[in-house]
């Protein structure tokens, strides 16, 4: 069974879909992670990015794995360098390459067959997996998005000021609803949920119910 979690960063979706795949003990797949892991690789091998079809190759040649929470390269755990700001740039370019998200289609589709899987991403729904058992699109207001994401810095030391955050989070929300492919949107068949004052377990124990009566019916 797929369950595909869409929708803008800030939203919660990292964290109710790990919580979610944990709580039913099915793989988590954080499509995110591997659109920065193409970006990493290039950077490491010298392929430019603005090679589409060179990304485009590198996206089908690595190996990209989920370990205990960590995303894992061709054996190499990269979980902390693919969230530096130089790779979060080096991503842009990289997820709007149109062969790029062909590549990444195939991969996704591949790494999920014959599995439970929760999938987080931006397309999961709308694109990538069509069939879906549950869609959901995760979202909230941009200020609260940016108050998260301004709490989740100042933790990890980073005196960043609300409003830069706000206008970045705009920027890249903007970047992410054009995409000419694989444009952020809710699949038609997707259920939307607003996650203004909740607490991730708060969302995982709604789409648990949601699961649960799917799987009923
Ligand atoms: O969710 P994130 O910040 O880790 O995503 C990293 C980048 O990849 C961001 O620019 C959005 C993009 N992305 C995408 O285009 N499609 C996805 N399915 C997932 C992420």
């Amino acid at each position: 069974m797929i369950v595909t979690l869409d929708g803008p960063a800030g939203a919660g979706k990292s964290s109710t879909a790990r919580a979610l795949a944990a709580r039913l003990g099915w793989c988590y797949m954080d499509t995110g992670a591997m659109y920065r892991a193409v970006a990493l690789m290039a950077l490491d091998r010298g392929i430019p990015l603005d090679d589409s079809a060179g990304l485009a190759e590198l996206a089908e040649a690595i190996t990209i794995e989920f370990r205990d929470g960590r995303v894992v390269v061709d054996g190499r755990d990269v979980s902390t360098e693919i969230r530096t700001d130089r790779i979060t740039q080096a991503t842009r370019p990289v997820a709007d390459a149109p062969p790029v998200r062909e590549a990444m289609k195939r991969v996704q589709r591949r790494m999920a067959e014959g599995m439970d899987v929760v999938t987080e991403g931006r397309d999961q729904g709308s694109v990538v997996f069509p069939a879906a058992a549950l869609k959901v699109f995760l979202t909230a207001s941009p200020e609260e998005r940016a108050r998260r994401r301004h709490q989740e810095e100042a933790a990890r030391g980073n005196g960043v000021a609300l409003a830069e955050i706000l206008a970045a989070q705009s920027q890249r929300d903007e970047g992410d609803r054009t995409r000419a492919v694989g444009a952020m949107k809710p699949a038609d068949d997707a259920v939307i949920v607003e996650t203004d004052g909740l607490v991730a377990e708060d969302v995982v124990n709604r789409l648990v119910a949601m699961i649960e009566e799917r799987s009923r019916s």
